[in-house]
C-alpha cells in the first residue's frame, strides 16, 4: 500500500485506522496512560561545570545506574542542531519518488539506506516509523563531525573509569571506530495505543547520542524499578545511552538499557541518534583493563559486524541480543 512512502505516506493518505500489519501484540503496545506512573528521572548533567571530576562521575554513575542520561551545554553549537532537524524535516517531506531512491532496492549505496518499521521481514507487527540511515549528508555530517568533541569526552570519562588511561588508537577503534547517523520520523498515527513507534531494544552501539524534537515518546526501564521511564525533551540537549558493545567492553559495569517509543496520534515527531560503534572487524570482549583486577570476564570475544547481523535479522525483542556475547 505505501510502497516507497513510508508511514508518512500512509499517515498522509488520512487513514482512520491503523492497518492490521502495525497492530502489535497486546502485550507489546505502549499505551500513554500506562507508562507515566512514576516519578523516576533520569540524570540531566551540565557538562560545562567547571569541575570535571564531578561531570566525569556523575557520568559514570549514570552509566551503571541508568544506561542513559542526559547532557546540557555540552559545547556542540545549538545551530549544528536546529540545522540537522530542518534537515530531517526537507528529507521526509520530499516527494516520493525523490525518497525511493533511497530504498534497499534502489540505493546506490549502503552508505544510505530509507527505510521503514525495523526489521520488515522479522516482525510479526511493524513499527510506525521510517527512516535515513546515513554516512554523507552534510548536515549529518557536520552535526557528527561537531559532536566528536562531546563523544571523546564522554568516552574518556568513561574510559577512565574503567581503568582505561587514554583513547590510543586501538581504543578508539574499539569504542568508536564506526559512526551512523540515522534521521528518524515517527508520523501522527490513527490508532497509536495500538502500535509502537519503535519496540522494546538495546542498541548495540557502544554509545548513542540522541538528539529528539520538543514531542516526546522515548521511554526507558528505569534498572532499579522496572518502570518506563519517559525522557522528557530539554532544549538543547543529547540523551546519552550506552550501548551493548559498551556493556560488553565494560563486563557489566555500565549498562544498555531497554527503551522504547510511543507512536503519537497528534504530532509528528523527529530524533537524529548518532550511534558511536566499535570497528566492525573488531573483536569485543570484556577489556583487559577491567579483568586485571580478577574479575570473572561474564561475555566471550565476539567480532563485532558478525554481532550487529544477529541484531538486525530479528525483529526487536528487548535485550536478547546480548546473549549472542554469552
Ligand atoms: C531508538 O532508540 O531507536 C529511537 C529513539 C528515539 O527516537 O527517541
Ligand atoms: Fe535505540
Amino acid at each position: 500500500v505505501n510502497k516507497g512512502n513510508g508511514v508518512k505516506g500512509l499517515s498522509e493518505t488520512g487513514i482512520k485506522a491503523l492497518p492490521d500489519q502495525y497492530i502489535q501484540p497486546f502485550e507489546e503496545r505502549l499505551i500513554n496512560k500506562f507508562v507515566n506512573e512514576t516519578d523516576e528521572a533520569i540524570p540531566v548533567i551540565d557538562m560545562s561545570d567547571p569541575n570535571e571530576n564531578k561531570v566525569a562521575e556523575a557520568i559514570c554513575d549514570a552509566a551503571e545506574k541508568w544506561g542513559f542520561f542526559q547532557v546540557i551545554n555540552h559545547g556542540v553549537p545549538l545551530d549544528v542542531l536546529d540545522n540537522v532537524k530542518a534537515a530531517t524535516h526537507r528529507f521526509f517531506n520530499l516527494p516520493v519518488e525523490e525518497k525511493s531512491r533511497f530504498t534497499k532496492e534502489n540505493s546506490l549505496t549502503t552508505n544510505v539506506r530509507f527505510g521503514t518499521s525495523f526489521s520488515p521481514r522479522a516482525e510479526k507487527a511493524l513499527e510506525w516509523k521510517d527512516y535515513l540511515s546515513l554516512f554523507f549528508v552534510n548536515e549529518a555530517l557536520e552535526y557528527m563531525n561537531k559532536s566528536k568533541t562531546m563523544v571523546r569526552k564522554l568516552l574518556e570519562y568513561l574510559g577512565k573509569n574503567l581503568n582505561v588511561k587514554e583513547l590510543d588508537e586501538t581504543k578508539e577503534s574499539l569504542f568508536m571506530g564506526s559512526i551512523r547517523v540515522n534521521l528518524n520520523y515517527y508520523p501522527i498515527c490513527p490508532n497509536p495505543d495500538l502500535t509502537v513507534g519503535v519496540g522494546r531494544h538495546s542498541d548495540v552501539s557502544s554509545l548513542t547520542i540522541l538528539l529528539q524534537d520538543q514531542i516526546g515518546g522515548l521511554h526507558v526501564r528505569s534498572l532499579s524499578s522496572g518502570n518506563w521511564v519517559h525522557v522528557p525533551p530539554v532544549p538543547g540537549s543529547f540523551v546519552i545511552n550506552i550501548g551493548d558493545a559498551m556493556q560488553i567492553l565494560s563486563n557489566g559495569r555500565y549498562k544498555s538499557v531497554e527503551h522504547r517509543v510511543l507512536a503519537n496520534g497528534s504530532n509528528n515527531r523527529i530524533s537524529v541518534p548518532i550511534f558511536v560503534n566499535p570497528k566492525p572487524e573488531s573483536v569485543i570482549g570484556p577489556l583487559p583493563e577491567v579483568i586485571a583486577n580478577g574479575e570473572e570476564p561474564i561475555y566471550k570475544d565476539v567480532v563485532y559486524s558478525d554481532y550487529v547481523r544477529y541484531f538486525f535479522k530479528k525483529a526487536h525483542d528487548g535485550k536478547k541480543t546480548v546473549d549472542f556475547a554469552k
